[in-house]
């Protein structure tokens, strides 16, 4: 079977209030059209159509990729006449699955049942019963069971609306039926839309069983029409991917505290305290703890790292055995090469840290080659900037750098040098000796304190 998804995209989401098309809000650092072209590639389909039109070019242009095929819906005249506009892009596939670019939540799972029920029906409608069906459109069945129509929320009677199974917006309809059933649809209705939900009713004059299946999860088929079911959703994503974690064996001090914006891979016996923040791609090495409040971004970190509470990491890979923060900074381009020690309110930028080098205390240090084994006193500063300029900082191996020294970069410390506290250093430090820049201590023996007169 050739499958074709056609994924609608083009409403214009007026209850979000807000000049981001709708389906370009995030939901888990992913716009919730991402996740939505992400659970339709996993069925592996011969094309993916998106119907975009609200928020014009902004939403294709968010997406490059050349599986998809975008159709511009120029007019939101209804679900039936966005389905329409996306038949020549799905023109040579057997069954076409209808997805919504609002409804983030659905499974891989959820749909391949679908497709499995419909194995021998033109269609299939995935459903679900639910206590507060309010806003959506009904299921109506005959007395024997079998589904009749489709009736939307503002066109359904009383009787109607007591039903408490609804239509997701799913559905998997045989191209040929639906090259048909489309063009025939009429917007005389409560809405002046041309709805798809009306070729139930036309399937079922032809004497068509319609099939339906229901999601293995309520979430799943929930829309998001506003930022309060945003939120709702971004919970469930957040719990569902927090279950995952622990299934594989990692430890989350509490899973209601946790937030994954990206992809986490973790190593054996991992463990996150509350309030950990992972964005974009992360590795973990096996143990490796992570201490609350941290925000982890594009990071890689090696086994038996401790990331202490209240680190801000960012486009880093850390060495084994390596201990951060409590309260560090990692930004882009920090590379540690293992068993090092940063310590609180130090920075690191673009820079590679030597094995087992030691930065522990109130520093800065950016563009800087360190070697192994290095001892940066508290509070040394590299100084790469000139206001002009970026300059680099070379330490060689075993250097020992004085507290409240500041490195006037491009300078080099050779191997095994000490630099004297409060240096101010802006030539290069020869290997093995003391350098130091300082004025001199004096006492000034006649000097008395001044007395209030
Ligand atoms: C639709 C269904 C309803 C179902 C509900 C589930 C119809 C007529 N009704 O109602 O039975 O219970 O979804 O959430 O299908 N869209 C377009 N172009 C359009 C109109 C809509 O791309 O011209 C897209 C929207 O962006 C959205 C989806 O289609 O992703 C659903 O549209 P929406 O207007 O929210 O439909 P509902 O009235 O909620
Ligand atoms: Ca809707």
């Amino acid at each position: 079977m050739k499958l074709g998804i056609v994924i609608l995209a083009a409403g214009t989401g007026t209850r979000m209030k807000s000049r981001l098309p709708k389906v370009l809000h995030e939901l888990g650092g992913t716009p919730l059209l991402g996740h939505v072209i992400e659970v339709a590639r996993s069925l592996q389909p011969n094309r993916i159509a998106v119907v975009y039109g609200h928020g014009g070019a902004a939403v294709p242009n968010a997406f490059a990729a050349e599986d998809l095929l975008w159709v511009l819906q120029d007019q939101q005249l209804g679900t039936g006449h966005a389905v329409q506009q996306a038949m020549s892009a799905v023109a040579d596939v057997d069954k076409v699955l209808v997805l919504y670019g609002d409804v983030p939540l659905i499974r891989g799972k959820s749909l391949q049942r679908l497709i499995d029920t419909c194995s021998g029906s033109p269609l299939g409608v995935m459903t679900l019963n639910l206590d507060q069906p309010e806003g959506y459109g009904r299921i109506q069945r005959d007395g024997a069971g079998r589904v009749v129509r489709i009736v939307e929320q503002k066109d359904a009677d009383a009787e109607q609306q007591a039903i408490k199974e609804i239509n997701t917006g799913i559905m998997l309809i045989e191209r040929a039926h639906l090259q048909r059933w489309l063009p025939a649809l009429s917007a005389e209705n409560a809405q002046g839309e041309y709805y798809l939900t009306d070729i139930v009713a036309t399937a079922v004059a032809e004497g068509i069983e319609v099939q339906t299946s229901q999601p293995a999860d309520r979430v799943e088929a929930e829309g998001v029409n506003d930022r309060l079911q945003l939120a709702e959703l971004e919970r469930a994503l957040q719990q569902r991917q927090a279950q995952e974690l622990m299934r594989c064996g990692v430890t989350l001090a509490d899973p209601a505290r946790f937030d994954l914006r990206g992809t986490l891979q973790t190593g054996m016996d991992v463990y996150l305290d509350v309030n950990v923040i992972i964005e974009g791609r992360v590795l973990l090495g096996d143990n490796v703890r992570v201490g609350a409040n941290t925000l982890l971004r594009n990071v890689e970190v090696g086994d038996n790292v401790s990331i202490r509470e209240n680190c801000v990491i960012e486009d880093a890979v850390i060495g084994e055995h390596s201990i951060i923060g409590p309260f560090a900074r990692l930004r882009p381009g920090a590379h540690l090469r293992g068993e090092a020690h940063i310590g609180n309110f130090v920075e690191i930028k673009n820079s590679v840290i030597g094995l087992g080098s030691k930065v522990n205390h109130l520093s800065y240090i950016g563009d800087t080659q360190m070697g192994a084994g290095v001892n940066i006193g508290a509070g040394t500063i590299t100084c790469n900037y000139d206001g002009a300029n970026k300059h680099r900082t070379e330490i060689g191996n075993r250097a020992f750098i004085g507290s409240n020294s500041a490195l006037v970069a491009p300078v080099a410390i050779g191997q095994g040098a000490t630099i004297g506290a409060g240096s101010v250093i802006n030539k290069d430090a020869p290997e093995e000796k003391l350098t130091l820049s300082r004025s001199p201590q004096v006492t000034l023996e006649a000097w008395k304190r001044p007395i209030k007169e």
